[in-house]
């Protein structure tokens, strides 16, 4: 793969080749629904020049509806998951070109997705507190998951089971403090550090 350009990282520049060395695999983002995969994905994407996959809108496009309409219908939540399975086989194995992928918060939850995203790629958990968490998701209404009667509980318990699943992510980011540019000269750090180490 060559990649072209370069980019600033606390000061110093990171080039093409050291960026191709870096990324010859996906770099796949996990972690809880409102830990900002999305948007960190978007702008790693555009400041290491790869492309940008949420495996979110693929699933949306695939299904012809918005996510909640798909948790609406009679298969619910296991067609979602099927769908969203589809979406991961599409972009690490029958697509498998270098890019940023962010997934949804639940991805990682299948063990052949996991298998295939901790075993294929260069992973990263977006970790935040719950109450940061919170703020982010509550402000929106577009998580069937959490339109339950206490979202906060819902979320932990959810972090619970979460947790040691997001733990075999190769890098783990605190996207709880700082803007958004400290997180990710935060995240092009931990990557620079783990030059050439892609799990392939
Ligand atoms: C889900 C997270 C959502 C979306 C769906 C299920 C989850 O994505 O995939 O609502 O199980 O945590 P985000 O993590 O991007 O919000």
């Amino acid at each position: 793969m060559t990649v072209s350009g370069n980019y600033a990282i606390n000061g110093s520049m990171m080039d093409g080749r050291q960026i191709e060395k870096t990324f010859g695999c996906p770099i796949v983002l996990v972690g809880m629904m409102g830990s900002g995969k999305t948007r960190l994905g978007r702008m790693l994407a555009r400041v290491l020049d790869l492309p940008f996959t949420d495996t979110d809108d693929l699933v949306v496009a695939a299904a012809g509806v918005g996510i909640p309409q798909i948790f609406a219908t009679k298969a619910g939540e296991a067609a979602f998951r099927q769908y969203e399975a589809n979406a991961i086989r599409q972009v690490l194995l029958d697509d498998p070109v270098v890019r940023v992928i962010s997934t949804g918060g639940g991805a990682v939850m299948r063990p052949e997705n996991a298998d295939l995203i901790f075993g294929h790629t260069i992973s990263i958990w977006m970790q935040a507190d719950i109450e940061v968490l919170l703020g982010r998701v509550g402000r929106h209404n577009d998580r069937p998951l959490l339109q339950t009667a206490d979202p906060e509980k819902t979320l932990r318990d959810m972090a619970e089971i979460r947790y040691p699943v997001y733990r075999r992510a190769d890098l783990v980011v605190d996207t709880g403090h700082g803007t958004p540019e400290q997180i990710l000269a935060q995240t092009l750090r931990l990557l620079e550090e783990r030059s050439g180490s892609c799990n392939l």
